[in-house]
């Protein structure tokens, strides 16, 4: 599952970075449930708060035997992934991102552009925050972009750093036609260099509210020092890909390609750092690839 994937092994021979699919994480060999009692062999006493209820009143499981505060996640099926798409997410992704985002499937390196779920994440989290000035280092063909160009306010910008302009230029027709262009501010070349020439200018010390990070793992940390100086106190940074398909919790001696191998060692360095780190309060999401978001706090 971890190691031998078309799109991985065209990856690994390019030597580009690998986004394995959202997918990669709803790990099959895991239980689908915790077993379904039927009501006459549920536990004496138990309340009616650990009953799953149908709408006539019957119980018809006790859905959560068996788990804890260490095991209650829902990411088991690729089913309950499809539902939580066809139910919340695309009936609500605009027409523009859904146009990209198919035009960008057929790309060689499609896979690596954020879901829908991320994307729906993005903008939520632009908006809970009234977001204005923000940060993009990985732009791509520019999926995740579009969805914060689309969330910011009228007079809100974007700094969109990649190296690769061809990509970006596949989805700026896109951001055009969706009327959000004059928000965006694409820059081309390394985020690191382009992130200290950012800072080399005092006005934009501590001037950015949000940041999203989706390029280059090994250099995460070193984004993370960046970014906690661009983006103000009480802003909030955003790095994708913080679970690598799951390789995060495998065992070490583990057969990995060398990419998977060093990058997930680089995303486990940034999660102890990012767990230890006093200047940020830190949120650790199993959506998509692993997002986790902090905000900054000194
Ligand atoms: C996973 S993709 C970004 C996906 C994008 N966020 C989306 O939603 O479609 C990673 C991007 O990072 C870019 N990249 C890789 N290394 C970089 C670096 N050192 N500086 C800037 N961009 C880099 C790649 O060119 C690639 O387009």
């Amino acid at each position: 599952m971890f190691g031998g994937s078309i799109p991985q092994r065209q990856a690994e021979q390019s030597g580009q970075p690998v986004h394995l699919r959202a997918t990669t994480l709803l790990l099959p060999e895991h239980p689908v449930s915790a077993p379904l009692l039927p009501a006459s062999r549920a536990p004496a006493g138990e309340t009616k708060r650990r009953r799953g209820m149908a709408a006539g009143g019957d119980t018809v499981s006790l859905v959560h035997v068996g788990m804890d505060s260490s095991n209650k996640t829902l990411l088991k099926s690729e089913a309950l992934y499809q539902y939580v798409l066809d139910t919340s997410v695309l009936p609500h992704e605009p027409d523009c991102m859904r146009e990209l985002r198919l035009v960008t499937d057929k790309h060689s390196w499609g896979f690596m552009q954020s879901s829908p779920d991320e994307a729906q994440l993005l903008r939520m989290l632009l908006k809970l925050t009234g977001a204005r000035r923000t940060l993009e280092v990985g732009v791509f063909t520019g999926y995740s972009l579009l969805a914060t160009a689309l969330a910011l306010p009228e007079d809100g910008s974007v700094v969109a750093i990649d190296v690769d302009r061809e990509a970006y230029e596949i989805g700026r027709p896109f951001i055009e036609r969706a009327g959000v262009a004059g928000k965006v501010d694409f820059r081309e070349g390394p985020a690191l260099e382009h992130l200290d020439a950012l800072l080399a200018d005092e006005r934009n010390v501590g001037a950015f509210d949000f940041a999203f990070v989706d390029a280059d793992k090994p250099n995460y940390a070193r984004y993370h020092e960046q970014l906690l100086r661009l983006v103000r106190v009480g802003g909030t940074i955003v790095y994708d890909n913080t679970l690598w398909a799951g390789t995060v919790a495998l065992p070490p001696d583990t057969p990995l390609c060398d990419l998977d191998r060093r990058f997930s060692a680089a995303i486990k360095d940034l999660n102890v750092k990012l767990s230890a780190d006093k200047r940020v309060e830190v949120c650790q999401l199993a959506i998509a690839d692993g997002i986790t978001i902090c905000r900054r706090l000194v």
